[in-house]
């Protein structure tokens, strides 16, 4: 067989691994492209973790994307570490080139996209930006704002050491305000992300006044369970334009696909409801 035409398989880790929807994602398109290829799901243990990835290609992969609680391991591993990864010193997504483990982090990338896909104008008045949060996706994001032309971007997060550890990464662009504060940060701003997990299967809500933001202000949230968050209800409800985390999570699985199986996909409509229907049947069963 030449090498043309072996079948090219990539896949999710993570422990557990039952919840990811990256299968389905990445099965759609394979189905829609009409490659000859496989993503699967592989459960691995955290002592497992670097060994399986030392051996990726061995177990049959040509890359694989990373869930938790492994991104940080992912993130040794890689021989090489692609800027984005850097940044938030974790990857989600890896590929074999040249023999090497590459890692990147594809949140970034993911969350500008559908930023732009959903509000095409949110930079046009140079906005007041705030992200509540200070982990690996409050990163991911920032490092997108930044790198997109935002000179000033707020942080707000509960623990603020950590949000120091922000500032100290990204340096000068990162204004800090105490959780104390959050109201005062919400004055006039025109993007608000939520990028904690406060809100993921509960009706809770970063407690920020939503009427002290600009008419125009853009808010969006990570979370996607539920699909419509109590913040993103908020939002809507004072008649703002959100953006939710479903969006994020579909277009951070591309530049993956298009590594792995030489097609970049399009995160069409079709694919959205799929998912989102299939976000609403878990979220029913769960509450059963
Ligand atoms: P991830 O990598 O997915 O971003 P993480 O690194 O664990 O996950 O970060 C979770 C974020 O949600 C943090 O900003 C966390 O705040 P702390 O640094 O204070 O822990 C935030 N978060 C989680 N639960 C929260 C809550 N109940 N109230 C406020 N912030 C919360």
């Amino acid at each position: 067989m030449t090498p043309a035409s072996v079948k090219k398989r990539a896949c999710v880790i993570g422990w557990p691994i039952e919840h990811s929807r990256s299968p389905m994602i990445h099965g759609t398109w394979l189905k829609q492209y009409g490659i000859d290829g496989a993503y699967t799901r592989e459960a691995v243990q955290p002592d497992d973790v670097m060994d399986f990835l030392a051996h990726l290609s061995r177990h049959g992969f040509v890359g694989c994307n990373v869930t938790v609680p492994h991104k940080e391991a992912a993130y040794k591993a890689a021989d090489v570490k692609h800027d984005a990864a850097r940044a938030v010193g974790a990857a989600n997504t890896l590929w074999i080139e040249d023999g090497k483990l590459h890692a990147t982090n594809t949140d970034t990338y993911g969350f500008m996209a559908y930023l732009k896909q959903k509000a095409p104008n949110w930079q046009q008045a140079d906005p007041r930006v705030v992200v509540i949060g200070a982990g690996g996706a409050a990163r991911a994001i920032i490092y997108g704002l930044i790198n997109g032309g935002c000179d000033e971007v707020i942080v707000l997060n509960r623990t603020e050491a950590r949000a120091e550890q922000v500032r100290a990464h990204f340096g000068e662009k990162i204004k800090l305000m105490s959780w104390s504060q959050c109201n005062d940060a919400m004055t006039g701003a025109g993007l608000v992300i939520n990028a904690t997990s406060v809100g993921m299967n509960s009706e809770d809500c970063p407690d920020v006044d939503l009427t002290r933001v600009d008419d125009a202000c853009v808010v969006s949230d990570i979370v996607y369970t539920p699909l419509e968050t109590a913040f993103l209800k908020a939002a809507h409800d004072r008649g703002l334009t959100t953006v939710d985390g479903l969006g994020m999570l579909l277009h951070q699985a591309v530049p993956g696909f298009e590594k792995w199986f030489g097609v970049r996909p399009t995160v069409t409509d079709d694919l959205y409801q799929a998912i989102a229907d299939d976000v609403r049947r878990s979220q029913c069963s769960s509450s059963d």
